[in-house]
């Protein structure tokens, strides 16, 4: 099992760490001109480049060796087949089945599910090609505007992916609202037409606090601004409750579901990527598929010392479990994929933030690292002073496009200059000699040096993967996505935990549950801690 390949195997990747420790990657690049070339690889053209990691042949060896003893290759199997692998929630993990484009059947408690998956693609389809030519008309015509209402799964995803894609973007424009601190609903209000808005009410469960409260808001602000019996045309509902939408005042017609079998956090691939596919077309929605499940190929069928995904999540395992880096850093240079790393937090980290395994015991070594990130450039003016020079070492995952979508003179190139520049700093770093000999020939005088010089020493040795691919297309932004999600998958098997639920959300909505009535003023509960009352009693006192 997957808790006893780590132990068995941690000894033995000790002992690589300790053989890593006497030398650094500066030191192996320069013995070994085909370091890149052994530690490289490809999908579908994109280069997936991990050389510059405190790795060897032997460590991948061992890595590898971790995986197959982990089981990685049987739990895929069984995800892909339908096996029930959510255990905590007795669940399949099917999301993989959503970009299935090929139509095999995929069986789910005796039934092939594809059919399903298709009529609601289908039904999408029809939909988006109504609003985007204006053939499904609203109180004042054409849709101009469409609210996404959802939060986590339900936002993040298509969010992420509709700035992602504003290149492609030829249908209405698109704004989403997730939070339930009104200034986000209030801000968007202000820029859209009653009369030309569609609001999309995104929630698996349509039942989730803030998505219920955004969507009341919006349909009473509706209700204000057009005829009562008018307000119904301009909702519609992405959701696995139908009872739910249907109170909602939501028609069937215009409610798209999904199935228990896709995670909140893996389903932008079906209904939960309306949004998406009014923005950029049902045949760019079908191409965002076709990356994915080229990734999906790659990862069944591509043997593990190759598989990207696999490869991925071992470095991740070495750094965070063997290494003891706690946080990892993704860094796309690629502006339009701002919100990635927001999104891949809730990913990563809904996914693999567990202190139990599957067997509800704790586990014995670290899981899941805190995933945060920012686009270069612009990280590099903030943050990446820590990066370089910190106490901390910070994984990264670099992301660059060769091709941009705009051709505006030098600006391409000095973004992917300095994308390759943070990667080489991290890893090479600057010695005190080359300090010394950099200010000596500056001409500074030789007690400012010696003062100077530790501050401007870089240790290197600092660990980074890239992601070189041809261009942000629909494609690309498919197939990228699912390798994330693959990633984490793999991890959870190695690490022996339920990727696929997310307890640790309950106990903070339960609780603020209870306080509702409470902040309101409409009771008292002085069974709560001092301090929480004393925040409520506070927060009474400035309200006056
Ligand atoms: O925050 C927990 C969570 O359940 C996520 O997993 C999910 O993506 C999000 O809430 C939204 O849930 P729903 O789509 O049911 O509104």
């Amino acid at each position: 099992m997957s808790k006893s390949a780590l132990k068995a195997l941690s000894p033995d990747l000790k002992a690589h760490k300790k053989r890593m420790d006497k030398t650094n990657m500066r030191k192996m690049f320069s013995k070994d001109e085909k370091r890149f070339a052994k530690f490289s690889t490809s999908i579908e053209g994109m280069v997936f480049d991990y050389s510059k990691n405190r790795i060897d042949a032997n460590v991948m060896k061992s890595l590898v060796k971790l995986a197959k003893q982990a089981g990685v290759e049987d739990y895929r199997d069984k995800m892909f087949a339908g096996e029930v692998i959510n255990g905590t929630e007795k669940r399949a993990v099917l999301h993989t089945a959503l970009r299935n484009t090929k139509g095999e059947p995929v069986v789910v408690d005796g039934k092939d599910i594809m059919p399903d998956i298709q009529k609601v693609l289908r039904a999408m389809g029809k939909f988006s090609n109504a609003v985007r030519s204006g053939k499904y008309q609203v109180t004042g015509g054409k849709i101009t505007d469409v609210v996404n209402i959802g939060i986590g799964g339900s936002d993040l995803g298509p969010a992420m992916v509709t700035l992602a894609l504003a290149p492609y973007h030829n249908g209405p424009n698109c704004h989403f609202v997730s939070n339930v601190d009104g200034a986000d609903i209030a801000d968007t209000l202000a820029k859209i037409e009653p009369a030309t808005t569609l609001f999309i009410i995104a929630s698996k469960t349509f039942t989730t606090q803030e998505t219920m409260t955004n969507a009341n808001t919006a349909r009473e602000w509706l209700r204000k601004k057009l005829k009562k019996k008018d307000v119904g045309v301009h909702f519609a509902a992405l959701s696995t409750n139908l009872k739910g939408t249907r109170e909602f005042g939501i028609e069937d017609s215009r409610t798209f579901g999904f199935w228990d079998w896709v995670g909140g956090r893996y389903s932008l691939w079906g209904a939960i990527g309306l949004s998406i596919m009014l923005a950029v077309g049902p045949k760019n929605f079908a191409k965002i598929l076709e990356g994915a499940q080229a990734a999906d190929t790659h990862f069944k069928e591509t043997k593990l010392s190759d598989n990207v995904p696999v490869l991925m999540a071992l470095l991740g395992v070495w750094n965070r479990n063997i290494l003891g880096f706690a946080t990892h850093a993704v860094l796309p240079y690629d502006n339009r994929l701002s919100r990635f790393a927001a999104y891949l937090q809730q990913l990563d980290m809904e996914s693999n933030g567990k202190r139990v395994g599957m067997n509800g015991k704790p586990l014995k070594y670290s899981s899941g690292a805190v995933v945060w990130g920012e686009p270069g450039t612009n990280g590099q003016h903030a943050f990446y002073q820590l990066i370089h020079q910190g106490t901390d070492v910070i994984p990264c995952d670099f992301l660059i496009a060769a091709k941009p979508q705009e051709n505006l003179g030098d600006h391409h190139a000095l973004l992917v200059a300095n994308c390759f520049a943070q990667s080489e700093a991290l890893m090479v770093g600057k010695t005190q000699d080359e300090v010394f000999k950099e200010l000596n020939a500056s001409g500074m005088d030789a007690k400012d040096i010696k003062k100077l010089a530790p501050h401007k020493v870089f240790e290197g040795n600092r660990p980074s993967n890239t992601f070189l691919y041809e261009k942000l297309d629909p494609k690309t932004l498919g197939m990228l996505i699912a390798l994330y999600e693959h990633k984490v998958h793999v991890q959870g098997v190695i690490w022996g935990l339920n990727s696929y639920d997310q307890w640790g959300v309950e106990l903070g909505k339960a609780l603020a549950n209870q306080l509702v009535p409470l902040v309101k003023g409409d009771a008292k509960d002085k069974s709560k801690d001092a301090s929480t009352l004393g925040l409520v009693d506070a927060f009474h006192l400035l309200q006056k």
